[in-house]
């Protein structure tokens, strides 16, 4: 920004940047090995998490689910499965060596553009969910996600204005419940038991913890903890989670 002083006026010139100047694109091939399983794929290596790109690299809540799934693929084998907050697409990726049939989904347009045949999928966008579901009318056996509440849940302070014209403020977590919104849509169009959510789970905090098991009982989910799979992750705890519809 430039400050000119003309003729006593101060003048400011804004310098527009757009938003290559932002975005880190320089995506590395990179090596994976999960079991017997190796995967080549093009990732970033670190990322920022002030503006949401944290799609561009492989996290490791994909680890863990990764591993999980190269020790489990007889339970894949011949599956349909949807993967919400793909990102890289590292275990939509894996999945695609066992399922029948495996649909990436982000929100983010520049992992969008990172990775072909990836759907835009927005947590509770009943549109972009009922557009999914227009091209695979059968639904999923399997809802896939990896470390996909990464970001601490923003507070939404909103402004109400009742009848009587007083304002009151009330506030609400951006992504745990149109996620478990998206989830619970996805499983209404299978039988009951028909579908499950899996969930790699890594633990950042406390509030987040609680919150991911109340927003599954809320929705007339059981979340249950899949039996070995609690495990460190560098210095975190991550746990794979299996989700149903009661
Ligand atoms: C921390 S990254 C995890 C990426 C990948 N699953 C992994 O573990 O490497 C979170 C991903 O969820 C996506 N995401 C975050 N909020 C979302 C939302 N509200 N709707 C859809 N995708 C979202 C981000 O774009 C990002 O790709």
């Amino acid at each position: 920004m430039n400050r000119e002083d003309k003729g006593g006026e101060e003048e400011e010139e804004i310098v527009c940047l757009d938003e290559s100047f932002f975005i880190n694109d320089d995506y590395q091939l990179t090596t994976f090995t999960f079991g017997s399983q190796v995967l080549q794929l093009f990732c970033l290596q670190s990322a920022s998490t002030d503006f949401d790109l944290t799609g561009q690299l492989v996290w490791p809540g994909a680890m863990l689910m990764n591993d999980y799934i190269s020790k489990n693929a007889e339970l894949l084998q011949g599956s349909s499965i949807i993967e919400l907050g793909s990102g890289v697409g590292i275990t939509g990726i894996l999945c695609s060596r066992f399922c029948r049939e495996v649909v990436l989904t982000d929100h983010n347009d520049e992992v969008l553009k990172a990775r072909l045949g990836v759907e835009k999928l927005e947590w509770g966008n009943s549109d972009q969910i009922n557009q999914i579901l227009h091209k695979y009318s059968g639904g999923f056996d399997l809802i896939l996600g990896a470390d996909i509440y990464i970001r601490c849940p923003r507070l939404l302070f909103i402004f109400q204005y009742e009848s009587n014209g007083s304002r009151c403020i009330s506030f609400q977590q951006s992504s745990i419940p149109p996620l478990f919104d998206t989830v619970e849509q996805f499983f209404r169009i299978r039988d009951t038991g028909q579908c499950k959510f899996i969930l790699a789970y890594v633990s950042r905090a406390k509030m987040m913890d609680a919150m991911v098991i109340s927003e599954a009982t809320c929705h007339g989910m059981l979340i249950n903890e899949i039996a070995g799979t609690r495990s460190a992750v560098g210095n975190l705890e991550g746990v794979i989670f299996q989700v149903t519809l009661q």
